[in-house]
């Protein structure tokens, strides 16, 4: 489309466009003006304040990133480097249960919301406070927040060893209605985790089906990944049917040794499932997990590198089993003297983690957790290790493919509506990378390293990030569920 009557802002000249629709990549001009793409075409006849010559890059919608732990650090460090040295343009925050806002500590911060961030930073007591702290922090990408089902029931129950009663649910669904009127995308859960593990198939329902009515959607780390998985996913799909909400299986994964090769068996069940309800997957390219230290997941057959330890910071980068030889103590002794702190379980088949990645209603999620002092490294790389390394060196899937889950896919499932697509009219989040060089560099030994080929992010309509450096503007935005 030529439209010469315009001036834009920027000029994107001679880029390879991938549009994040999955479809073919073609060579053409985008122009930016304000905060939209304006115009597409090859050679477009446009005056721009500035043009930026992209010749050999690819030109794509900026990459939203859908699951994360970004909630507090957007705030408090919202140059959000991690992120958006990866072409990352918009976070999705409140994962796996686990949500900043309502929640306070008056002592340590209780697992596993200590992955989010330390005690100071928990200061918002309603989503709107909330959504106002993010406005005013203007971190450097988008910003958008689902309700974590655990922050619910630390609020509304005094015994969380339980399943909530009539009062306690409806107390939970008034907190979750006051956050989805304030723009929040939906509802997480995390029944793995200790505050949520007591809820049953009734208190889940009553939530999702809140979030349904809203247009929001509901995000589950489901109850057991390893020999349980397939009744843990069948619970989660219960969850979901009572109304369209999507169900969005969160690091979708067969943990465990003993679960190898069981991909196939829980693809071919969501796809059975797929046929009565919408639900989607998203995924990060490692066969490495990362949460906080847990015990009972020291089976001794499974590699443990341990992250951080609050009363053992001297442990961090090492293996749980080396520290328990040195002990003397079982793994799982070792692991509870370690607590509260975090590891990384490599728990996964590489073959089992590729067929979930290449599956077509995977995302892409980093699950990164930014609080950690040595992270695991998919908070650095996981978008370009998807593009590099499992698209364009192994073929794993078409780049255009491996585009759509980071873009357009996410977008239309998480209803962001104007963004995940190069089109006009849509808001102008854009990535610029070279598609011959870009691979993650993030490792489990030095985790914290941009990756390469990332040329230009755009976040809009701001340059954010160009040449292997953040700009001084930050102008990342709270996004609010469409309507
Ligand atoms: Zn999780
Ligand atoms: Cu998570």
């Amino acid at each position: 489309m030529v439209t010469d009557s315009i001036t834009a802002d920027i000029l994107l000249k001679n880029g390879l466009v991938i549009d994040g629709g999955g479809g073919q990549a073609f060579a053409a001009d985008v122009a930016i003006k304000d905060d939209v793409i304006v115009a597409i075409g090859p050679e477009l006849m446009i005056e721009a304040r500035e043009v930026v010559d992209v010749t050999g890059l690819v030109v794509a919608p900026g990459f939203i990133d859908v699951h994360t732990h970004d909630d507090l650090i957007c705030i408090t460090q919202p140059d959000m480097t991690p992120k958006i040295s990866q072409g990352v343009t918009t976070v999705v925050a409140g994962n796996c249960g686990i949500s900043a806002p309502l929640l306070r500590f008056e002592d340590a911060v209780a697992e596993p919301f200590n992955l989010l961030g330390a005690r100071e930073d928990f200061a918002y007591d309603t989503f709107a406070d909330y959504r106002r702290a993010v406005e005013a922090a203007a971190p450097r990408v988008n910003v958008a927040a689902l309700v974590g089902h655990s922050a619910l029931r630390v609020v509304a129950m005094d015994d969380l060893e339980r399943p909530a009663d009539a009062a306690q649910r409806a107390r939970m669904d008034a907190l979750l209605q006051d956050a989805l009127d304030e723009g929040a995308l939906g509802l997480s859960s995390g029944v793995f985790y200790a505050p949520a593990q007591a809820a049953d198939v009734a208190e889940l329902q009553g939530l999702a089906h809140t979030v349904a009515k809203a247009g929001g959607v509901y995000t589950a780390h489901i109850r057991d990944e390893r020999e349980g998985i397939i009744e843990a996913l069948k619970e989660a799909f219960e969850v979901a049917s009572t109304g369209p909400a999507p169900l969005i299986l969160s690091h979708h994964k067969c943990a465990g040794v003993r679960n190898w090769g069981r991909a196939a068996e829980t693809l071919g069940l969501i796809d059975h499932t797929r046929q009565k309800q919408p639900v989607y997957l998203d995924c990060y390219p490692y066969t490495a997990g990362s949460t906080i230290i847990r015990p009972d997941l020291a089976d001794g057959e499974i590699e443990i590198l341990i992250n951080w330890s609050e009363p053992h910071p001297e442990m961090g980068g090492r293996t749980l089993k080396s520290i328990a030889e040195e002990w003397g103590l079982t793994e799982p002794e070792a692991a509870e003297r370690l607590q509260p702190g975090g590891a990384s379980y490599f728990q996964m088949a590489e073959s089992d983690m590729r067929a979930i990645l290449s599956h077509a209603c995977c995302m892409i999620g980093s699950d990164g957790l930014p609080h950690d002092t040595l992270p695991h490294p998919r908070l650095w790389g996981a978008f370009p290790r998807v593009l590099g390394h499992y698209a364009r060196d192994l073929g794993l899937m078409t780049l255009e493919a491996a585009v759509h889950k980071m873009t357009g896919l996410a977008a239309q499932t998480f209803r962001l509506k104007d963004r995940g697509r190069i089109a006009v009219g849509m808001k102008a989040d854009v990535t610029v990378f070279d598609a011959g060089t870009i691979l993650d560099l993030a490792t489990y030994e030095a985790p914290t390293q941009a990756a390469r080929g990332v040329a230009h992010v755009f976040v809009n309509g701001v340059l954010a990030w160009s040449d292997g450096g953040p700009t001084p503007q930050r102008a990342g935005r709270f996004l609010r569920r469409a309507a």
